[in-house]
């Protein structure tokens, strides 16, 4: 709300609501994400690669839902002027779809690295680059990656994504450093093994490789927080709303883990 004098009534408080794009927003931590973002006012774009897959949530939380494939570089160059001629320039930028796989060196393939770095660090470097120019400019914008504690250590069997993960934190505070005076901050979530169907699949894989039940490979994925728990999607979703608000302006280049404590830094 504005000050006003007391002479007259209050002055209606014009600010139009802030737009945020939340790519990979069909399950998982994307989709928590922007039903929290909407829940404190932020108009979504719910983007995937198939638009069918974000249609529901963007119906529930009066969102606008997009196609976007994050490896395609033609499709993020427009990805502003699509937003901006529905709604408006994006103010919130939530860099969080993301693919992972694990495998011992010898066997980590070209093209699982290479499509590992494709949509966890090229795709969000060029969504960057595309969107935060136009923040900047308006003096206002707020950027966060959803990265990894795999970004903050590493693990083993996981060689391409660990490295895409810490490349996202490089490139966040290279970013955070660089608009510091801006009004625009940039951070990343470092979450460890959260309950969506990324982390499914790794209790697959080891049950897969290893013959142990399902219970015993999600008790051993539970086992490397200190908390004995696996992260809930919405979990992350809180720590990426306060990383959003107005009055986090002083929060840059932090990595934040969100983990239990498995890893502290
Ligand atoms: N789950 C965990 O244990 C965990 C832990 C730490 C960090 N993270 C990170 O958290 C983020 C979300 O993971 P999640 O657990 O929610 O995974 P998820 O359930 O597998 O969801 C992944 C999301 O990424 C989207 N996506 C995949 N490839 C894409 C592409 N080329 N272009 C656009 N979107 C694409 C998927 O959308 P469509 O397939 O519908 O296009 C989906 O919405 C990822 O960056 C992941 O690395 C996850």
């Amino acid at each position: 709300m504005k000050p006003h004098d007391s002479a007259g009534p209050p002055e209606a408080d014009v600010t139009p609501p802030r737009i945020a794009l939340v790519t990979g927003a069909s399950r998982g931590i994307g989709a928590a994400i922007a039903r929290r973002l909407a829940a404190t006012g932020l108009r979504v774009v719910c983007a995937a690669r198939a638009v069918d897959s974000v249609r529901a949530l963007a119906d529930e939380i009066g969102g606008l839902p997009i196609a976007l494939d994050v490896t395609d570089g033609d499709a993020i160059a427009s990805v502003g002027a699509r937003i901006a001629a529905d709604w408006g320039p994006v103010d919130v930028l939530i860099n969080n779809a993301g693919v992972s796989s694990s495998a011992p060196l010898d066997k980590h393939s070209d093209a699982d690295w290479d499509h590992m770095l494709a949509v966890n660090l090229t795709g969000p470097f060029r969504l960057c680059r595309a969107l935060v120019p136009g923040m900047a400019a308006r003096g206002w914008g707020r950027v966060v990656f959803v990265a990894s504690n795999a970004g903050l250590t590493g693990y083993p069997y996981t060689t391409g994504y660990c490295a895409s993960k810490h490349g996202v934190v490089g490139l966040m505070r290279a970013m955070a450093a660089e608009l510091a005076r801006s009004g625009v901050t940039v951070n990343a979530v470092c979450p460890g093994f959260v309950e969506t169907d990324m982390a499914r699949d790794a209790m697959a894989r080891i049950t897969a490789t290893t013959g142990r039940s399902p219970e015993d490979a999600r008790a051993a994925l539970a086992r490397l927080n200190p908390q004995k728990r696996l992260i809930q999607p919405d979990e992350v979703a809180a720590l990426v709303t306060a990383l959003v608000a107005d009055d986090a302006l002083g929060i840059n280049g932090q990595a934040l883990a969100l983990d239990g404590g498995q890893v502290m830094h």
